[in-house]
C-alpha cells in the first residue's frame, strides 16, 4: 500500500507486520518473473518447436510451463492470504484501542452523530488490505521491467507498449482525482442515513404511539436515496474508468500485434516475437486496470486511515500510571468549573466542598441547575475545565480509570444497563465476580427478593438497555451495581425517580449501610425521601453553589429565603428541588 505515513499509531501497528510486507514484496517479484512464462512459451513454440517440428521439445516445454504456472498460482494465493492476514492483524492490534476511543470520544467532544465511524474506518482499512487491490499495487512497480523486455524484443514494440502505459497511468490519475469527492460524500450521506435508523429504533415506542413512523420512513427513504446515488457516483467513476482501461489494454495488445506484423513483413522480427510481445505488453498493464477497479476501496481505505489517525492523535493512549492506595479518607472538590464536552457554556461554576469518610451528601436544586453535571465530575466522567476533584488528596486523573472504577459506585440519572444477565450487570461484567458479593449488593439495594422471583433469577437476561425490566426494577438493579464491591465513593443521581415506597426505604437503608462502613455517599434528589439518610446538603442553582453544610442548617437557610408561610422543612427541600415551575 503506498503512502503509509510514518510515526502514526496505525503506521506503527502496520510496521510490526514489516516482515510480512517484505515477504509479499519478494513474492511479487517471483510472481512477476513467473508472469513471463506465457510469453516465453509462445516464443519457444513459434521460433523453436514449429520450425524444428520436434514433439518431444513441445512436450518438455508444456511440462515445464505447467510447473511454472502452478508455482505462480500458489504464490499468488499465498500473497493474497498474507495480505488478508496483515489486515486481520492490524484490526486485532488496533480494535481495542479504537473501541476505547469511541467510548471516550463523547465524553471529550460531545455526542457526535458519527460515533461509530472509527470502527467502520478500521473495517474499511482491513477489507481493502484483504482485497485484490494491494496485490495490484505490488505489481504496478514492475511495469518498467516489462517495458524494458518489450524494448528488448524490438524498439517499435517497446514504444507501442510505452505509449499504452502512459495512457493507462494517466487514466489511473484521473480515477484518483475523480473518486475522492464521491468517496467523502458517500461517507457523510451514510452517517446521516444511519442516524435516522438508530434514533428511530431507539425511540420506536414514541414513533408508533404518535403515528410518526410513516414520516420517519419518508425521511429514511430520502436519506437512503441520496446515499445510494452518492454511492452510485463513486462506483460509476471507478467502474467506467476501469472498463475504459480494460478496453484500452486490449487495443494495445492488438496494436502491438499490428506493429509486430509490420516488422515481420519487413523481416525485422520473428512470429514468436510478435506474439510474445503482445502478450507481454498486455500482462504489463493488467495491474493498472485491476488497480483502477479497486480504486474506490483504496480511496475509502486511505481516507479512513487518515481519519483514524487523527482521532487516535486526539485521544492519546493512556499511560501506565503508578497504582495509588485505595482511598479511605476524604473527597475534596476544589473550585470546579464545568463545560459539557463539545460545548462552550459554563454549566457548573466554582463549586467547592469536602466530605469525610462516612458522610452522606444530598444535592438539590431546580431542573437544569447542573446537579447531574456536577456529580459527573465527582466520578470522573467529565473533566472539569478548572479545579480538581481529589480522593485522599490525589486528583481523579491520577488513577487509571478501571482502577478508579473499583472505588466508585455510580448510578446515572438514566439508568443504563447492558445486554447480559442481572448478575453480570450487578457485578459490572467482572468475569471473576463472586456470587456472594453480587447477592450482598443486591440485598443492600433491596432487590434480592425481586430478582429471585424472576424465572431465571440472577441469570435472567435483561436485554439491551435493560429492556426486560420495569423502570423501577432497572433502577434498583443499577443501585445494586453501584453498591457492588463496597466502593468508597457512591454517587446516586436521582436514584428514586422510579421507586415505590418499598424502594425508597431500601434506598435509605442502603445509604445508611454504606455510610456505616465508611463510604461517602452523594445523592442527587428531587424528592425529600431521597435525602433522608444524608447528613450534609448542597444546594445548586444555575450552576452555582447556593448553600452547603449540615442538612438541618442548610434547610433552615433555604427556609428563610422562601417568602411563603413556612412549610415543614422537608417540604421546602422538595420546593427547592422542584422549583422549575
Ligand atoms: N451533554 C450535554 N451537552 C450539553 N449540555 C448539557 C449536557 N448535559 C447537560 N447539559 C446542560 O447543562 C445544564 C445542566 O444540566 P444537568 O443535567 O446537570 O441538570 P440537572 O440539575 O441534573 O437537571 P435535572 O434535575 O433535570 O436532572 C442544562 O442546561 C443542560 O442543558
Ligand atoms: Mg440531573
Amino acid at each position: 500500500m503506498p503512502a503509509i505515513p510514518g510515526r502514526s499509531e496505525l503506521g506503527e501497528a502496520l510496521r510490526s507486520c514489516r516482515n510480512a510486507f517484505i515477504g509479499v514484496g519478494i513474492m511479487s517479484c517471483m510472481i512477476n518473473i513467473l508472469y513471463l512464462t506465457g510469453s516465453i512459451f509462445m516464443l519457444e513454440v513459434y521460433d523453436r518447436v514449429i520450425p524444428s517440428r520436434s514433439v518431444p521439445t513441445l512436450v518438455g516445454l508444456i511440462v515445464l510451463c505447467a510447473g511454472l504456472y502452478i508455482a505462480q498460482g500458489i504464490l499468488d494465493m499465498l500473497r493474497a492470504r498474507i495480505l488478508g492476514r496483515i489486515g486481520t492483524s492490524l484490526d486485532e492490534a488496533m480494535s481495542a484501542r479504537v473501541f476505547e476511543t469511541i467510548v471516550r470520544l463523547p465524553l471529550m467532544m460531545g455526542n457526535r452523530s458519527d460515533g461509530m465511524q472509527p470502527l467502520r474506518d478500521l473495517d474499511a482499512v482491513r477489507s481493502f488490505l484483504g482485497s485484490m487491490g494491494p496485490g495490484a499495487f505490488f505489481d504496478l512497480p514492475w511495469l518498467p521491467f516489462y517495458l524494458v523486455i518489450c524494448f528488448a524484443f524490438h524498439w517499435m514494440i517497446g514504444v507501442a507498449a510505452l505509449i499504452g502505459a502512459i495512457i493507462l497511468v494517466t487514466l489511473t490519475l484521473i480515477t484518483e482525482f475523480m473518486s475522492r469527492r464521491p468517496a467523502r460524500d458517500t461517507l457523510v450521506l451514510g452517517v446521516r442515513r444511519n442516524d435516522i435508523a438508530t434514533s428511530s429504533r431507539r425511540n420506536a415506542e414514541v414513533l408508533v404511539a404518535m403515528g410518526m413512523s410513516g414520516r420517519l420512513t419518508k425521511r429514511w427513504t430520502e436519506a437512503n436515496e441520496k446515499y445510494l446515488s452518492g454511492n452510485q457516483t463513486a462506483s460509476d467513476v471507478t467502474g467506467g474508468l476501469g472498463a475504459i482501461a480494460k478496453v484500452l489494454r486490449m487495443m494495445l495488445q492488438s496494436a502491438v500485434l499490428a506493429v509486430g506484423a509490420y516488422l515481420v513483413i519487413h523481416q525485422e522480427a520473428t512470429a514468436g516475437i510478435i506474439i510474445a510481445g503482445s502478450i507481454l505488453s498486455a500482462r504489463a498493464l493488467a495491474p493498472v486496470d485491476l488497480a483502477i477497479a479497486h480504486w474506490k476501496g483504496f480511496v475509502a481505505a486511505r481516507q479512513s486511515w487518515h481519519r483514524l489517525n487523527k482521532l487516535l492523535e486526539t485521544i492519546p493512549e493512556r499511560k501506565e500510571q503508578t497504582l495509588l492506595q485505595a482511598p479511605v479518607k476524604r473527597l475534596s472538590v476544589e473550585a470546579i468549573t464545568m463545560v459539557p464536552p463539545g460545548d462552550q457554556r459554563v454549566i457548573v461554576q466554582d463549586v467547592s466542598f469536602a466530605l469525610e469518610a462516612g458522610t452522606g451528601l444530598g444535592v438539590i436544586g431546580p431542573s437544569g441547575s447542573g446537579k447531574s453535571s456536577m456529580v459527573r465530575a465527582l466520578v470522573g466522567v467529565w473533566q472539569p475545565v478548572r479545579g480538581k476533584v481529589r480522593l485522599d488528596g490525589a486528583a481523579l486523573d491520577q488513577w487509571p480509570s478501571d482502577v478508579l472504577g473499583r472505588y466508585v459506585g455510580y448510578l446515572p440519572q438514566d439508568v443504563e444497563l447492558f445486554g447480559g444477565t442481572i448478575a453480570q450487570n450487578i457485578s459490572r461484567f467482572d468475569p471473576e465476580a463472586k456470587s456472594e458479593a453480587i447477592i450482598t449488593a443486591a440485598k443492600e439495594a433491596g432487590v434480592h427478593d425481586m430478582i429471585i422471583k424472576m424465572r431465571e433469577g440472577y441469570d435472567t437476561q435483561i436485554g439491551e438497555g435493560g429492556g426486560a425490566l420495569s423502570a423501577g426494577q432497572a433502577q434498583r438493579v443499577a443501585l445494586a451495581r453501584a453498591l457492588y464491591g463496597n466502593p468508597f465513593l457512591i454517587v446516586l443521581d436521582e436514584p428514586n425517580s422510579n421507586l415505590d415506597s418499598e424502594g425508597d426505604e431500601a434506598l435509605t437503608r442502603a445509604v445508611r449501610g454504606a455510610r456505616g462502613r465508611g463510604a461517602i455517599v452523594v445523592v442527587v434528589a428531587h424528592r425529600p425521601v431521597g435525602i433522608e439518610a444524608v447528613d450534609q446538603l448542597l444546594v445548586l442553582k444555575d450552576g452555582r453553589m447556593q448553600a452547603f453544610g449540615p442538612k438541618e442548617q442548610v434547610l433552615g437557610q433555604v427556609l428563610q429565603r422562601v417568602p411563603t408561610p413556612a412549610p415543614a422543612p422537608i417540604k421546602v427541600v422538595s420546593e427547592a428541588g422542584v422549583a422549575k415551575a
